[in-house]
């Protein structure tokens, strides 16, 4: 019987024959092993964007943008969002398999007792102006974290990195709370233990000390929700900065903060912020027409919020539990001609209908009508990224911990393609 020969691809160029390995995944493309490249080659391989290129192997998330799916730890996203819940698939996403009762249990009431911060941190927030955005305070405070938690900052400890990976997942629901507490002028709120993750971030951010709160039970879930579909997406542009920052061998609150600022940015994280104020800025169905005619403007930088992804060429299978959680959500608050929801739903069944959009296969992605449950939760636009951010908290840490336990890893380093001067003298200023 032919032994299993190994796949290799041939690369012939100039006088040079290649024979580089290819190694099959579970799922998905098999990959060209080019890291002898350069040695055997004298060339490197191009790629700005990373549009072709696995930056690492990984067991923890799954995506098949062809089909829409999304698996954590081999589960389907729509699975988890209706019968797990958000700590469940953070011990899922950590550890590699749903938990029993007794684990889940202790791995609960282990985060529910890291929820406080360290009191001095309060005096962060006082150094930013009132009108900052939370997201610039997150990405200060959580970095500010390595400052206190000095005994969870030694990468190459295990135990020290099982207790950062607590405190953060624990801790960054506080800080985000905090951060917009602050920004209204409120006194911060303290977490209750008495509380489930979910519904102790909500008391965080709208209880007052001057009365009861009593958290809606409709509201709980349904951040819960949110936050399972924002936990982890792969290698995307944040993860990915977690990684580099990581693999220089940088402490894990640092490299959580620098996921934080990638996030920002409204083609990442922020796109949900800045989809709900599109959705805004078109106000009625019927000015949708003259948005879409800038988004296929060419020569117009406006694109269409929350639509489009880099992976998904169908839908994102997180868009539509969201899209199924708006109408409900909604509709239990008693929000029934909700404007900007009618505005959404339109938007999206134009886009798809609309050749532009088929051919380039820009479906709406997991930004489209999160902003819509958020703002009908009672959330600023402006907390939008933020709770992005404490959402994907885990998937960060649970890929940074691969990373970092990967007794092969290496920095991170790319090369480039130069493109600049070659070697000149210098000219005196008197000679220019
Ligand atoms: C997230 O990577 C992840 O997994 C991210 C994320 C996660 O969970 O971590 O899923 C979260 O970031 C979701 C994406 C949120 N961003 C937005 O909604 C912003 C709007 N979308 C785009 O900016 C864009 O679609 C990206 C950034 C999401 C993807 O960009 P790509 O893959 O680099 O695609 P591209 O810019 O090359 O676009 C391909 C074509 C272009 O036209 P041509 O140059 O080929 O003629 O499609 C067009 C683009 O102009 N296009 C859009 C568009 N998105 C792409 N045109 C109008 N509106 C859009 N939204």
């Amino acid at each position: 019987m032919a032994e299993n020969k190994p796949k290799t691809a041939t690369l012939s160029f100039g006088n040079k024959v290649l024979e580089l390995p290819m190694m099959s995944p579970v799922s998905g493309p098999d990959v060209i092993d080019i890291r002898k490249l350069y040695a055997e080659g004298d060339v490197f391989t191009y790629d700005p964007g990373f549009t072709s290129t696995a930056s690492c192997s990984s067991d923890i998330t799954f995506i098949d943008g062809d089909k829409g799916e999304l698996l954590y730890r081999g589960y389907p996203i729509d699975q988890l969002a209706e019968k797990s819940h958000y700590l469940e698939v953070c011990y899922l996403l950590l550890y590699g398999e749903l938990p029993t009762a007794v684990q889940l249990d202790a791995f609960e009431t282990r985060i529910t007792r890291h929820t406080m911060v360290h009191e001095q941190m309060h005096y962060f927030f006082r150094g930013f102006r009132r009108d900052s955005h939370p997201m610039a305070t997150m990405v200060g405070v959580v970095g500010a974290m390595s400052a206190f938690y000095h005994d969870s900052t030694d990468v190459n400890d295990p135990w020290q990195r099982e207790v950062a990976a607590i405190r953060m997942i624990a801790k960054v629901p506080t800080i985000a709370a905090m951060a917009y507490k602050y920004s209204i002028g409120q006194p911060f709120v303290y977490p209750k233990n008495s509380l489930d993750y979910a519904s102790n971030f909500i008391h965080m951010c709208f209880s007052v000390p001057a009365e009861d709160y009593e958290v809606n039970p409709i509201l709980s879930r349904a951040m819960d929700r949110i936050f399972t579909l924002h936990a982890d997406h792969e290698q995307n542009a944040s993860t990915s900065t977690v990684r580099l920052a990581g693999s220089s061998g940088a402490n894990p609150f640092a490299c959580i903060a620098a996921g934080i600022a990638c996030l920002w940015g409204p083609a990442h994280g922020g796109a949900n912020q800045a989809c709900l104020e599109m959705l805004r800025e078109i106000g009625t169905v019927d000015r949708i027409p003259e948005f879409i005619k800038r988004a296929k403007d060419k020569d117009d930088p406006f694109r269409l919020m929350g639509f489009g992804h880099r992976v998904y060429k169908n839908f994102d299978p997180r868009a539509k539990v969201m899209k199924e959680s708006a109408d409900e959500v909604l509709g239990l608050l008693g929000i029934e001609d909700n404007e900007t929801l009618k505005v959404a739903k339109e938007l999206e069944r134009i886009a798809l209908e609309d050749e532009y959009f088929v051919s380039k296969k820009l479906y709406p992605n997991v930004d489209f009508y999160s902003g819509i449950i958020l703002d009908a939760m009672g959330f600023p636009t402006s907390m939008f990224t933020p709770v992005f951010a404490l959402s994907r908290t885990v998937g960060w840490i649970a890929q940074w911990k691969e990373m970092i336990g990967d007794p092969t890893q290496k920095i991170g380093r790319p090369r480039q393609l130069y493109i600049g001067a070659s070697e000149r003298n210098y000219i005196d200023v008197e000679n220019r």
